[in-house]
């Protein structure tokens, strides 16, 4: 198996945990390269529930290495959380967890900025999660970050912490110390002699491994209209959730990336604020919320529901260049008289050509529908393509159709088990069989 890209191809939570788990089993190490614990990936192993943050899927399978590259933003107390979780559950991230000295820290006061930001805003307000995120991104970029690396010297730390706080307050106000208890510095610094001897240089240490012949399963964050560039902004989240981004954020060559795979889901969801063309709020939306459990994972807000997004698919595949798709949540649409696919976006009566750059006039567009026959057979839990209702069949052919692109696999419930091959796939195949 060649090294592989998973993306999340819409905004988010279109179930990638749940793949690279089944995928895990073909690869050596699995690595993350954006984003921070705004995710949140969930993973079902003998009926166990796990959800994941920061720390790849992979680490839920023993003999695993697990990567956090140097796209990430890493909160310590988040992390050693996790890691703390986890070994309550008897897994184990010594010898099997790396972290990027090159990734940006997660500090008190990014939590602090980002509430005091996003307060500001009023209801312009991105719906973040409140995680630092943004302000950690912003403080890389503005070339005031402090990288992972630096928690090896804990003198240096304090004073470079302290020096950017005083900066911030500067910029903020006495607002911002009274917002930070001490006792967040002191969980900070805590956290950080923690995660020391996890600390090193990935993009060497995936060359080497590259070199002596292990394979690579690397997992996306968030989704690709999350994406800072090429998503819905200013409603997105602050790094390249695209496929761009994995050879960024670990140090690789384009090249080292052998196959990019998209996650959709079999209609479309968002969390937080911004533009949705097909979002319903009626009570097929509160169906679709019910049946398919959407809460948030990191959060637990309600997601925002809606039909498929064909067009903005389209977008999708173009700036990533999937190989394949993976379908899941299709079990959520059965028992629906009729099911409808955006194809197109219209504004003032004129067909757009693309997805708008403009997150208000994308707020302003009118969905071209496609409505097709529902299915009243079930599709949840069925393993094989030759059990789904026609009507479904039709669907995901109409999908493939539209996009060019196969859709390789298709998941019919959040088990493991219950997924599905399509036969007709030819780029990305042999995954349900372990190797
Ligand atoms: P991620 O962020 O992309 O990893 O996705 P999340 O874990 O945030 O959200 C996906 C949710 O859908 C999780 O609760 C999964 O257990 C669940 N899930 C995944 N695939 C399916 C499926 O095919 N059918 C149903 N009903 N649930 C699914
Ligand atoms: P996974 O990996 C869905 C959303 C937030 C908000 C916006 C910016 O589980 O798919 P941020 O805290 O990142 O600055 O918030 O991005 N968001 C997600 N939505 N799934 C996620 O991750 C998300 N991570 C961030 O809700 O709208
Ligand atoms: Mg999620």
């Amino acid at each position: 198996m060649e090294n592989l890209l998973i993306v999340g191809s819409q905004w988010g939570d279109e179930g990638k945990g749940k793949f690279v788990d089944i995928f895990t089993d073909h690869y050596d190490v699995v690595v993350r390269y954006q984003g921070g614990h705004n995710a949140g990936h969930t993973i079902i192993i003998n009926g166990e529930k796990y959800v994941l943050h920061l720390i790849p899927s992979g680490i839920l399978r023993p003999e695993k290495a697990c990567v956090i590259g140097n796209g990430v933003v890493v909160d310590p107390v988040a992390l050693v959380e996790e890691i703390d979780l986890l070994r309550e559950r008897n897994i184990s991230v010594d010898g099997r967890l790396f972290i990027s000295d090159r990734a940006h820290l997660i500090l008190p006061y990014h939590r602090a900025v980002e509430r005091m930001d996003e307060g500001g805003r009023g209801h312009h307000a991105i719906g973040t999660t409140l995680r630092g995120i943004g302000p950690a991104y912003a403080d890389k970029y503005f070339r005031c970050g402090i990288r992972v690396g630096e928690v090896c010297d804990e003198d240096n730390l304090r004073i470079r912490c302290q020096h950017f706080q005083d900066q911030k307050a500067w910029f903020w106000g006495d607002a911002l110390q009274q917002v930070i208890p001490t006792e967040e510095w002191a969980s900070f610094y805590e956290a950080s002699r923690i995660i020391k001897p996890f600390v090193t240089d990935i993009s060497m240490l995936i060359h080497q491994w590259h070199t002596a012949g292990k394979r690579f399963l690397m997992e996306g964050a968030q989704g690709t209209m999350l994406d800072i560039d090429h998503g819905t902004y200013p409603f997105v989240t602050s790094s390249n959730a695209t496929a761009g981004g994995a050879v960024s954020g670990l140090g690789v060559s384009p090249h080292f990336i052998d196959r990019i795979v998209g996650i959709m889901k079999a209609y479309t969801t968002r969390v937080g604020s911004g533009p949705f063309p097909t979002e319903l709020q009626d009570a097929t939306g509160r169906h679709l919320q019910e049946q398919g459990a959407e809460f948030g994972a990191s959060t637990g807000r309600p997601r925002r529901c809606g039909w498929l997004d064909l067009f903005q698919m389209k977008y999708s595949c173009r700036i990533n260049g999937f190989h394949g798709l993976i379908m899941t949540k299709l079990d959520v649409l059965d028992g629906l008289d009729s099911v409808r696919i955006c194809v197109g976006y219209q504004l003032d009566g004129r067909r757009l050509e693309g997805v708008p750059q403009s997150a208000e006039v994308m707020g302003r567009v009118e969905p071209v529908w496609q409505d097709m026959p529902g299915w009243q057979g079930r599709t949840r839990e069925v393993r094989s393509f030759a059990e789904l209702p026609t009507e479904a069949v039709d669907y995901i052919r109409f999908i493939e159709d539209f996009l060019q692109t196969e859709i390789s696999l298709i998941s019919t419930g959040p088990d493991r088990g219950a997924t599905l091959e399509n036969p007709s796939a030819r780029n990305i195949t042999g995954f349900l069989r372990r190797p």
